[in-house]
């Protein structure tokens, strides 16, 4: 069997995707075979080698006979699928979510130690916001510096809870969580303890490189200063899915 060949039990399936026929493992999703096939989907949550849990809802894609939008993170290929990444419709609804995020928390990129390498603003520039349509809801959020090496700002965290899943499912600590619903909602760490004090914290730092924004820094860091490296999680996720 040729090496990249999939198991026996997998079967592979063939589907269209923005008029190219394609052919994908029927265990993978949507988006996993657009990132193979360099079809771009804007997304925020999802991150190759975490769990999906499908909350940004910016993979959100059009698959013929379903009469609502699907996320392409939690969505799995099927024989025959065809499915549009790019329309009118799309652009509209991913600009508003990201406009959303935008009007609900304090992302002033001019005073970020994240900015020019933010996922946030790359989303924002690739899906056209160059304003921002809703009134602003200026609320002022905590910013926990009790860490001596991290820090968190909930004023730039967009929910993402990839912090949560890194934390949880590849360095085995499951500091990070998440309290409280709808705009109240933020992250915490150890039950809502001051990060400094978390009994638990490894201090590995793996949640501050999957942040996609500069909600998760490096202490000491200044305005642009602050770069994430994220290449060691696929390579963490398989090894340790291959024990
Ligand atoms: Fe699919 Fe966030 S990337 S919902």
């Amino acid at each position: 069997m040729p090496i990249n060949a999939p198991p026996p039990s997998v079967r592979v399936v063939t589907l269209r995707i923005d008029g190219l026929d394609l052919s994908a493992r029927e265990d993978e999703t949507i988006i996993e075979v657009c990132r193979e096939n360099k079809i771009p989907i804007p997304s925020l949550c999802w991150m190759d080698g975490l769990s999906v849990v499908g909350a940004c809802r910016l993979c959100m894609v059009e698959v013929t006979g379903q009469n609502r939008l699907l996320a392409a993170c939690a969505t799995r290929v099927a024989e025959g699928m065809e499915v549009t990444t790019d329309s009118e419709k799309l652009r509209r609804y991913r600009r508003t979510l990201v406009e959303l995020l935008f009007a609900e928390r304090n992302h002033v990129c001019s005073v970020c130690v994240s900015n020019g390498h933010c996922e946030l603003q790359w989303l924002a520039e690739a899906c056209g916001v160059d304003h921002v349509r809703m009134p602003y809801r200026n609320a002022g959020y905590g910013v926990d510096s009790s860490h001596e090496m991290f820090r968190v700002d909930h004023n730039r965290c967009v929910l993402c809870t990839r912090c949560v899943r890194v934390c949880d499912e590849i360095e085995g600590a499951h500091t990070w969580d998440l309290m409280g619903r709808g705009s109240d909602c933020q992250v915490i760490t150890d039950l809502a303890r001051p990060w400094g004090e978390s009994d638990t914290c490894t201090s590995c730092g793996k949640c501050v490189q999957v942040c996609p924004t500069g909600a998760l820094v490096k202490q000491g860091t200044s305005v642009g200063e602050m770069v994430k490296d994220q290449h060691f999680l696929p390579i963490l996720a398989r090894r340790r899915s291959a024990r």
